[in-house]
């Protein structure tokens, strides 16, 4: 295991740490004896969870409320790790905006915007300075097998997760004559509080489903996912979450774009079977 702390810094920012994934990255940061600023926007969640990690692993915590969609989120993140050796970045946190984007409203394409792209810019930026500065650090934005082709009733989504992808990317290449790690984590079905993808029979009209895609009906738990990136700070600039995931994307380089696209439909449309917005998501 690399020592992160002498490798980056002491402490760890999750933005987005209150549940699913995000809160599996702050615990496997803190096993590793990490300190955790823990960002989202439920405050007495992240209270409860800076407890428990805190007293389970003897690290120190600082939570930060904030509603990543805001306008100045990026600025207030910015002055609340300002005071702390801070090294690692994971920016976890994602709007997800569901359904055909012909009836998408306006302001859930915003949030989309605001959450999945504008925030992480504007935190890329400034501790990515910072980091130069200091000659060490590392950030991840975590992204999705949604971003690497179209994806039919998560347009918007996905198209904000294929930013994230390329940012990150750029970043690996423009930051590593600072020593200052940057990578795209590309994550497949992970069994996160937010995850719906498992549902019994979603995909027995899809008897076509790849193996690759048919991975939504087996996803990984969350503290596995976690775990993986810990080991892959230093390995960008694309790295994923699951083996089965990075050889789907290999086989799919060598297919039509046209067939990947529609076996991605194929997947959200057993999706449409039980999401919330299920209504939406029909044709
Ligand atoms: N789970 C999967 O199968 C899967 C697959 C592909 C990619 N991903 C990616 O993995 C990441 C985590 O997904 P997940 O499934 O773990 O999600 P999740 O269980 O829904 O958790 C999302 C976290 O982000 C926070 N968050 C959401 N909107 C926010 C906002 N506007 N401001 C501040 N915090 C916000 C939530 O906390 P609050 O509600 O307290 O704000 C929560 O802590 C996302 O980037 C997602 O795109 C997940």
């Amino acid at each position: 295991m690399t020592d992160l702390t002498t490798k980056y810094g002491s402490w760890v920012l999750v933005a987005g740490a209150s549940a699913g994934l995000g809160a599996a990255f702050a615990e496997s940061a803190a096993k590793r004896g990490l300190n955790l600023v823990l960002a989202a926007r439920r405050a007495t969640v992240l209270e409860e969870r800076a407890r428990e990690f805190g007293a389970r692993y003897g690290v120190r915590t600082r939570v930060v409320p904030v509603d990543l969609g805001d306008e100045d989120a990026a600025d207030r993140l910015l002055v609340a790790t300002d005071d702390l050796d801070l090294g690692i970045v994971i920016y976890n946190a994602a709007a997800e905006p569901a359904g055909l984007f012909l009836d998408a409203d306006r302001e859930d394409l915003r949030t989309n915007l605001a959450v999945n792209c504008w925030t992480p810019t504007l935190l890329a930026q400034g501790l990515g300075r910072r980091f130069r500065d200091r000659r060490r650090g590392a950030l991840a934005l975590v992204s999705s097998m949604a971003a690497q082709q179209g994806i039919a009733r998560f347009a918007a989504y996905g198209a904000a997760k294929s930013y994230e992808l390329i940012l990150a990317e750029s970043l690996w290449d423009e930051w590593r004559e600072f020593g200052v790690d940057a990578l795209a984590y590309i994550v497949g079905a992970t069994a996160s509080t937010g995850f719906r993808g498992a549902a019994p029979g979603a995909y027995r009209d899809n008897p076509d489903l790849s193996e690759g895609a048919s991975r939504i009906l087996v996803p990984a738990s969350p503290e596995d996912v976690a775990e993986r990136l810990y080991d892959r700070f230093h390995l960008g600039p694309r790295q994923y979450s699951h083996d089965a995931d990075e050889e789907k994307t290999r086989a799919d380089a060598t297919k039509s774009r046209a067939d990947v696209v529609t076996a991605m439909g194929l997947v959200t449309a057993g999706l449409a079977r039980f999401h919330p917005g299920a209504s939406r998501l029909s044709r």
